[in-house]
């Protein structure tokens, strides 16, 4: 992964911009928490256990909610896992897993739950931990992989998430984090969500998904967020949504954004409801072969339809992309669809410069206000879908690939390996 940053590292050209409200990760040490070592193997745990789920249950709540900085640890081997765990409610603590777990119940919920953690590190030290879903077993019936719920202060990192049955990370209401160096890989299947975010104060960065659902997405509620050096490596793409009723994002930057196949170089999805999506930066995006390019949709049919007159979008702005999509002549690689009772306003595109496989350029707008592509100037009421060819744009060129680009996801009916 520390290649995957290098190489996007170069195609940044803006200074570095932050849309951090303060500081993320653990406000003490490592070392703070490592007073007291928790390991799951004087917990009842075994390597080869078929069920390390009581353990770490159990070096929780008799070790780390009982010593302040404390690790619970999970040293290397193989584990399989059938109970779930929830762990509440600690502090200045870190959960260090270098061995691989591996899911083998088919009960719902998540493997593993972290609530109301402060002050809080989850981390591999080899980069070799992960947790194994053999979804291809329970698809969609089984457990997500980890959900990290109001938890305030924290740092995922350097560990290996494969084949989740449901989703693989959800970031829950959850404040001050840093997320980074992680490995997703799911299959090439619908329900396959990489990371999936709502909070405030987050950066993510240095992160690979392979799936066929989100990659890095925001969720509602979201504020503050710097999300970068993204490897979306055969994924559905990253988002915004998709949003109903109540939505308040804003002050969303992403940059170093690298699509290869997938559904979207980036979408903000919606369908009804209401509020504000505003202050939102893409930057420095690079698409390859994906299905749709730009895409904001707020009639977006795979979501049920909310209540409300449309969620509002300001101050969205897009710089500096360049790729392609496989077909325009079935979609329009900028396609700004925007609720006709709650018209988007301030939408900029500069240097926006996509193509398509097959050189037919589409755009699409309806009740958009902006700058570029089909926008219509200034603000005003609500109009209908204006769609229009463009010839292929002068400052086009085709996106670099890189070597480790996949060109299809992971089947669906058998084991994806831990990379
Ligand atoms: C638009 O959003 C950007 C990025 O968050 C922010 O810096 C800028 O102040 C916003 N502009 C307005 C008019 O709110
Ligand atoms: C792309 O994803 C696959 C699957 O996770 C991985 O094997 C490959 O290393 C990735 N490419 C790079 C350069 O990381």
């Amino acid at each position: 992964m520390l290649v995957t940053a290098a190489v996007l590292c170069v195609l940044s050209a803006l200074p570095a911009f932050s849309q951090l409200s303060g500081s993320v990760g653990p406000t003490t040490s490592r070392a703070s928490k490592q007073k007291t070592t928790c390991n799951v193997l004087s917990y009842g745990g075994s390597v080869g256990s078929s069920d390390i789920g009581p353990a770490i249950l159990s070096a929780f709540n008799n070790c780390v909610l009982k010593n302040t900085g404390s690790t619970l640890y999970i040293p290397p081997g193989s584990y399989n896992m059938a109970t779930w765990v929830t762990l509440k409610g600690a502090s200045n603590w870190a959960l260090q897993i270098d061995g691989v777990i591996t899911r083998t119940a088919t009960t719902g919920g998540h493997m593993i739950i972290v609530q109301n953690a402060n002050d809080f590190e989850m981390w591999s030290s080899t980069g070799d931990g992960a947790i194994q879903g053999h979804g291809y077993q329970c698809r969609n019936t089984g457990p997500r992989l980890l959900r990290i719920i109001t938890s305030t202060n924290f740092a995922l990192h350097d560990l290996i998430f494969v084949d989740s049955p449901a989703f693989h990370v959800i970031i829950d209401k959850s404040s001050n984090g840093e997320i980074y160096n992680l490995a997703i890989r799911g299959a090439d299947i619908g329900g396959s969500d990489g990371i999936d975010i709502s909070g405030n104060n987050i950066w993510v960065h240095d992160v690979m998904v392979t799936n066929r659902d989100e990659c890095v997405t925001v969720k509602n509620p979201s504020q503050n967020y710097k999300i970068e050096r993204i490897w979306c490596n055969q994924s559905g793409g990253s988002a915004i949504g998709s949003l109903g009723a109540g939505t308040a994002i804003e002050n969303i930057y992403y940059q170093n954004i690298y699509t290869v196949g997938g559904s979207q170089m980036f979408m903000i999805k919606a369908n009804g409801g209401d509020g504000y999506v505003r202050n939102v930066v893409l930057d420095n995006f690079i698409g390859l072969g994906t299905a749709y390019g730009l895409n904001i949709d707020e009639f977006w049919s795979l979501a049920a339809k909310a209540s409300g007159v449309g969620v509002q979008l300001s101050n969205i702005t897009f710089s500096n992309w360049d790729g392609y999509i496989t077909d325009g002549k079935r979609r329009s690689a900028y396609n700004i669809l925007c609720s006709d009772t709650a018209p988007c306003t301030d939408v900029t595109l500069r240097d926006v410069n996509i193509w398509a496989s097959n050189n037919v350029g589409k755009y699409a707008c309806e009740s958009a206000y902006g700058a570029g592509a089909c926008l219509k100037s200034g603000t005003g009421s609500g109009y209908s879908q204006v769609t229009q060819t463009y010839p292929k744009p002068a400052a086009y060129t085709a996106p670099p690939t890189m070597s480790g680009n996949l060109d299809s996801g992971f089947a669906t009916n058998s084991a994806i390996p831990i990379p």
